[in-house]
């Protein structure tokens, strides 16, 4: 590490945290606050708070004076209209032309009807001076946002009728027995988003739309940059701000709503919490704009490593979200509006009892681009989110194994004996990762000789016992002539440039000077990808998988960490229209080089840390630079469910902690809880002391053992939940609300929550070991101790007092789990081992699950070659029948060879009322007689099947008496 670069801050502060015991970590880890802008120091956001206050303010005086507004009328403090006549339906698109009073420049509003029930709301200039970036839908959406479902224009009803000053258009449309509206007043200019005759949504209501149209700059000198509008300093850094003032915002109020969730990333309350008037909230917006905080602190609305914009309202009856498409800076207040109360700051007057959530989106440039989804229900939601910007693909199987890292293992040696010292202590492994370090002076694409004289033996000693290696691959490339990936890329031209055009931009990094590549070009794109094929990445094998890390990008010299706004891109756009989308072009690039590297193709695996809606499609995402104290162990589920409800699902946190030491009992609760992480990884810094599991010896050991193996264990269905969330967008690691949508009680639960629909995880995230842990089992449903098979009869609430060797797993009867119980090295050779599976039964009886596998590499599943059961307990009798995705093809035909041999090797059946006598196995013609265990308590009792030898590919029944 280079101790004289500028940020020697940065790493004096590291050398720090090595002698820094993990219990005074609460009080040392401090966020640079003043390395980051707040909205009032973000020229944009200020201006447009305080354009919201102005219209809070008009209004009430309205009010005051004895205007008749009430809650349903939107606020009349407005500017903007909509013009008179300018309103008509073209197909699927309602247009019209809105105008500010004064500034009069038109600005065109398209609300287009998809057929889902999805509304687009795009708004710009109608004539903009210059063209706007509106280039993120072709990087985030599906399909570039080519094949969007539209709804037929015959299935659209439209009308329009005077209601007191205004003309009020509505749209209704039916989808799948769902009522439907749009409803848009001219003036003052608003869009209400009706289900069953019901405002749910509603754009502007409160008046705070305000679009700063492009313009040319004033020759007066009082104007420049008065208001940061034509130029901006924060700190030692100046944005040039060549377009001038181009940022718009506008409320949006969800009607009905008290609760509302995601806009990741931050460390945030799970039920977002209010960010204005409320002395219990965050005195600032919810910002996003994708930043390396160093030591971000918890529970805050600031920025950090990804963004994505989509927020979710749930109340007991409907789930609604809006999705803003833009890849700029941007700010999101959220106040509410309680039903009883007259105080709200934004309340513009006060006949309505209705509850609402007000949010104020502020984004700094690119168009307004806005969807709707109406729900009503989570799964509606999720299909409708997807539609617009695809789900999670099914990962790499080996991805969801055990991965094992730290900043660094020094060099093969060590490397093979960590791998070594696992095998030595039975506990499973998948992966095991090299940070920075084991590269050429951080030249990425190559190798410290040194240290890894062989990186290719080192892989095949490796993937001979089943292991994969991960390597870190940042964006910055060192500016060094003579290294080949700098040479062509200067060569070719594909790093972004300085603001004069002159040269490479040039920023500091961990090499040193460095240049960043320009994704917005697609040859560039294409480049990079090409950089990982196995003819050009010396040393690496089909057994190397990526990280990528610092792609926010992170560059320590830059304002706030990361690069100049007005650093202009291919196109000649400027970095502020594409900065929340810049790590995913780069994880994208990643991802198309490992898919194309061999062929056929096999699944690519790559960790990004900067993120925007779209990356679930180039791999997992985890949430940085996290500590080793307790509050960051229990902020890590929210900060995973935030990421799972944005459609981010396959994401996790540093299990130990990234920053300090934890003391073993804090390593082995956070081991415990990471495994029910959907991407389970151990990462620690680089001067913290070793803490692979066995480091700390007993009993911490044979706990941190007996959670991995869980993780193993439980393979097959995280395997099939990662399969049905490709198909459906439903989160994986799931808010307890999602499974439980008419429980208010849970609506702000951030400590339990669900894995699929079937377990319930309450960690233990509390130092003091004797403190009792409150569990709440909702529904009226049975609820089984994953472990004990105790069963509790909800509704119920229970308190444990549990050992570190414990922990609080329960599955909702009614539940399927299928498990492989063969302990092995990797889950690469968990590959044609027998299933175990595990029937929670319902109060009334019965019980369902899936079982999906393939061969967990390539992409021949999509041409049919798996195998994927439903799994029915009814009537005291066990099927396996195929699921209706189940197609017969070549495809299947080969993978149902290879799995011929692979059977179902034992049936715990738990929760039945009376034990059972006899168990007949029905498979195709044969019917045989299987032994049979019964023990339990007289309340409810387990059975066993010991050997039932069904095959997992054919269609068995077994009865019990
Ligand atoms: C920052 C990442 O967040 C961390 O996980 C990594 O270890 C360091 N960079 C070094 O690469």
């Amino acid at each position: 590490m280079n101790l004289k670069s500028p940020f020697r801050t940065r790493t004096t502060a590291l050398f720090y945290f090595a002698a820094t015991a993990s219990l005074c970590l609460q009080g040392v880890l401090a966020v640079k606050k003043e390395d980051f802008k707040t909205c009032e120091q973000a020229a944009f956001c200020r201006r447009h708070r305080a354009f919201a206050d102005a219209i809070v303010q008009a209004s009430q005086s309205t009010i005051s004076k004895g205007s008749s507004s009430n809650l349903a009328v939107p606020s009349s403090a407005s500017p903007y209209i909509i013009t008179s006549k300018s309103v008509h339906l073209e197909g699927h698109t309602l247009v019209a032309t809105i105008l500010h009073d004064t500034d009069k420049v038109p600005l065109k509003l398209e609300v287009i009807f998809l057929a889902d029930g999805t509304v687009r709301i795009r708004l710009q200039e109608e004539n903009p001076l210059i063209p706007r970036f509106d280039e993120t839908q072709k990087h985030v959406l599906r399909d570039e946002g080519n094949t969007l479902e539209y709804a037929s224009a015959d299935s659209i009803g439209y009308s329009s009728e005077t209601a007191g000053q205004s003309v009020v258009h509505t749209v209704c449309y039916t989808k799948e027995g769902n009522n439907f509206a749009v409803r848009l007043t001219e003036f003052p200019w608003s869009l209400a988003y009706m289900q069953d005759n019901k405002v749910v949504i509603e754009i502007n209501h409160n008046g705070f739309f305000n679009f700063e149209h492009l313009r040319t700059k004033p020759d007066t000198s009082e104007t420049n940059g008065v208001e940061g509008e034509w130029e901006e300093t924060f700190r030692s850094w100046t944005d040039s701000k060549p377009r001038g003032p181009e940022s718009f915002g506008v409320d949006i109020r969800f009607n009905g709503y008290d609760h509302v969730y995601g806009i990741p990333e931050h460390s945030a309350s799970l039920s977002l919490k209010n960010t204005r008037g409320d002395k219990d909230g965050y005195g600032e917006p919810y910002r996003l704009w994708n930043l390396d905080v160093f030591e971000y602190e918890l529970d805050s609305p600031m920025a950090l490593y990804g963004s994505i914009p989509f927020m979710v309202a749930h109340n007991p009856n409907s789930t609604v979200g809006v999705f803003w498409l833009n890849a700029a800076e941007t700010w999101v207040d959220v106040t509410r509006e309680k039903s009883s109360t007259l105080s709200s700051l934004f309340r513009l007057s006060g006949s309505s009892k209705e509850q609402a959530v007000n949010t104020h989106w502020i984004s700094e440039s690119g168009i307004m681009d806005v969807f709707l989804m109406p729900g009503p229900s989570v799964s509606d939601l999720y299909k409708q989110y997807t539609a617009l910007v695809e789900s999670t693909p099914l990962p790499r199987e080996f991805a969801l194994g055990y991965h094992q890292c730290r900043w660094n293992y020094i060099d093969q040696d060590d490397v093979l004996a960590v791998s070594d010292k696992m095998h030595e202590h039975n506990i499973p492994y998948d992966v095991i990762w090299l940070d920075i370090e084991y590269t050429d002076g951080k030249r990425y694409f190559t190798w410290d000789s040194n240290n890894f004289p062989d990186p290719v033996a080192m892989q095949k000693q490796l993937s001979h016992d089943g292991h994969k290696l991960v390597v870190v691959i940042d964006p910055h490339i060192k500016h060094d002539s003579a290294y080949y990936v700098w040479k062509e890329g200067n060569e070719k031209e594909y790093f972004i440039k300085n603001k004069a055009k002159t040269d490479n931009y040039q920023g500091w990094c961990w090499p040193g000077e460095s240049n960043w590549v320009d994704y917005l070009d697609s040859n560039a794109m294409e480049w990079t990808s090409g950089l990982y094929h196995l003819d050009k990445f010396n040393g690496s094998t089909t057994d190397l998988f990526v990280w990528n890390d610092m792609n926010e990008p992170s560059i320590f010299n830059g304002p706030e960490i990361t690069i100049e706004r007005d650093l202009k891109h291919y196109g000649g756009w400027e970095h502020r229209d594409l900065h929340n989308i810049y790590g995913m072009l780069y994880h994208k690039a990643t991802y198309n080089g490992l898919r194309t590297r061999e062929s056929p193709n096999k699944r690519p695996f790559v960790l990004s840390r900067a993120y925007f809606a779209g990356s679930q499609r180039y791999g997992a995402i985890w949430t940085g630079d996290n500590a080793a104290s307790w509050d960051h162990l229990h902020a890590s589920v929210r900060m995973v469910l935030s990421n799972n409800i944005a459609g981010m699902h396959f994401s996790g946190a540093d299990v130990g902690g990234f920053f300090g030491n934890p003391e073993p009992e804090l390593l082995t609760r956070w081991y415990q809880l990471g495994i029910w992480y959907p991407f389970f990884r151990a990462h620690a810094h680089i001067d913290t002391k070793r803490r692979e599991p066995w480091v700390a010896g007993e009993p911490y050991l044979s706990i941190m053992r007996e959670a991995i193996l869980e993780r193993y264990r439980m393979l097959p269905h995280w395997y099939t939940l990662f399969r049905e969330t490709s198909l459906t967008g439903m989160p994986i690691a799931r808010p307890m609300w999602m499974e439980f949508p008419k429980d208010t009680g849970l609506f702000a639960e951030e400590r339990a929550f669900m894995v699929g629909s079937s377990i319930m995880v309450v960690p233990s995230t509390d130092p003091d070991i004797s403190k009792p842990i409150d569990v709440a089992f909702p529904s009226k449903e049975n609820w089984y101790d994953m472990h004990t098979y105790t069963s509790y009869f909800a509704p119920t609430k229970r308190q444990f007092t549990i050992d570190l060797a414990q922990t609080l797993v329960f599955v909702r009867g009614g539940s399927i789990i299928p498990t492989r119980e063969r302990q092995r090295r990797a889950s690469a050779l968990m590959k044609y081992d027998p299933f175990t599976l595990y029937v929670y039964v319902s109060r009334d009886g019965t019980a369902t699950g899936k079982l999906y596998l393939d061969d967990g590499e390539t992409y021949d599943y999509e041409e049919g070659a798996f195998i994927e059961r439903e799994l029915l307990f009814v009537d005291s009798r066990l099927s396996s029948r195929p699921s209706a995705h189940t197609v017969e093809t070549s495809a299947q035909r080969i993978f149902l060879e290879k799995m011929k041999k692979v059977r179902v090797e034992r049936v715990v059946i738990v929760g039945l009322r009376s034990p059972l006598t006899r168990a007949t196995v029905t498979e195709g013609d044969v019917v045989r007689e299987i032994e049979l265990s019964c023990g339990g308590s007289k309340a409810s009792s387990e059975c066993v099947v010991r050997d039932p030898a069904v095959l997992v590919s054919n269609d068995w029944e077994i009865a019990f008496s």
